[in-house]
Formats: structure tokens, sequence, C-alpha cells
């Protein structure tokens, strides 16, 4: 077996007990230096603290948003909903026409804010970490809402709705 071959069977294992971690699904938006909204889908979202109100999420190093996220004061993050599975489809597809005919509205902090949604947190970009292959971003919520819709959830690579009570 090469090298390769032996981190890639690594990497997967390592990918696929990380997977065992079920989440919700977000998508966070930005505009680019050109205005245009840009985002991406993500299952990195984590509530970080209450006082301050911090949010963290983390950015593979090799997105092509890397400059879009980094440039710009506000970044929003809009909790997909059960219905919303296309979308977040949409927005892992690199090349992707990703707004293409979406309703979106900008946010006070000029960052969209996709319709549809369970909630939205519009944040200012507070810090930045180093995360190996990723780029750690903390924000702070200046702007929430909750719509309460069911969510969509991510486990083992595929999308679910939320079951019964434990
Ligand atoms: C369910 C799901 C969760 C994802 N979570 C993240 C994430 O937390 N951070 C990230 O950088 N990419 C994440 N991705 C990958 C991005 O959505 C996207 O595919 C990738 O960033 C390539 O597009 P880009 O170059 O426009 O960023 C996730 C993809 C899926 C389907």
């Amino acid at each position: 077996m090469s090298q390769t071959t032996t981190e890639n069977s690594a990497a997967l294992a390592l990918r696929q007990a990380l997977g065992e971690y079920a989440t919700g699904v977000a998508i966070v938006t930005a505009r680019d230096a050109a205005g245009d909204p840009v985002g991406l889908t993500i299952n990195s979202f984590a509530a970080v603290s209450l006082e301050p109100p911090l949010v963290l999420w983390s950015l593979g190093r090799q997105s092509q948003l890397i400059e879009p996220f980094t440039l710009r004061s506000h970044w929003a993050i809009n909790v997909l909903g059960v219905d919303q599975k296309p979308l977040a489809e949409r927005f892992s597809q690199p090349g992707a026409a990703r707004f293409a005919g979406l309703e979106w509205k900008l946010g006070a902090g000029g960052t969209p804010l996709l319709a549809g949604c369970s909630a939205w947190f519009e944040c200012r970009s507070e810090t930045r970490h180093d995360g190996g292959d990723h780029l750690l971003l903390i924000g702070r919520v200046e702007h929430y809402e909750r719509a309460s819709r069911p969510p969509l959830l991510f486990h083992g690579s595929r999308y679910f709705t939320l079951g019964e009570p434990a």
C-alpha cells in the first residue's frame, strides 16, 4: 500500500468517526469584494458564550471563500430547516450558482439572510484562530431571529429529520 493510500484511509476513518457526532446544518453567508452574496454549507457551527454572545465555525483553508470571510467585518449563520436539504447540497457544490433564484435579504450588518431558515445569527467577526487545515472564526452575535422550524440534521454523511424525543 502506498504512503498516500495509507494517509487517505486514516483520514477517512477519522472523518467517519467524527461523523458519528450528529449536528444541525447551516449556511454561513457574507459578501465578496464586489458586494455579491457568497456562502457555504457548514456543520461546524457551535455556540461558545452567552455573555458576551459568541459563536464559532471553521472554514477549510482551501475554500474559495477565504477572502470574503476574512475581509468582511460581518457574516451570518443561517440555520437550515428540514425542507432546505436542496440548499445544503447546492451550497456545498463547488462552482454552483449558489444564490440563483433564491429569496434573501440583507441584514443589519450587510450580511445576506436566506428565507425559510429556522434561525439567523448576524455576527461581527471577532477573532480568528489557527485550526490546522481549517481557520476558526469566532463572531459576536449582534442580531438574531428564530422561526422555530423543524431542523435539518446531518449524521454519517447523510441528512436526517428530527425523530422522537429520547
Ligand atoms: C453537511 C456539510 C457540512 C460542511 N461543513 C463545513 C464546515 O464546517 N467548514 C467548511 O469549510 N466546509 C464545510 N463543508 C464543505 C463546504 O460546504 C464546501 O463544499 C466547500 O467549502 C467547497 O466550497 P467553497 O470553495 O466555496 O468553500 C461542509 C459540507 C457539507 C455537505
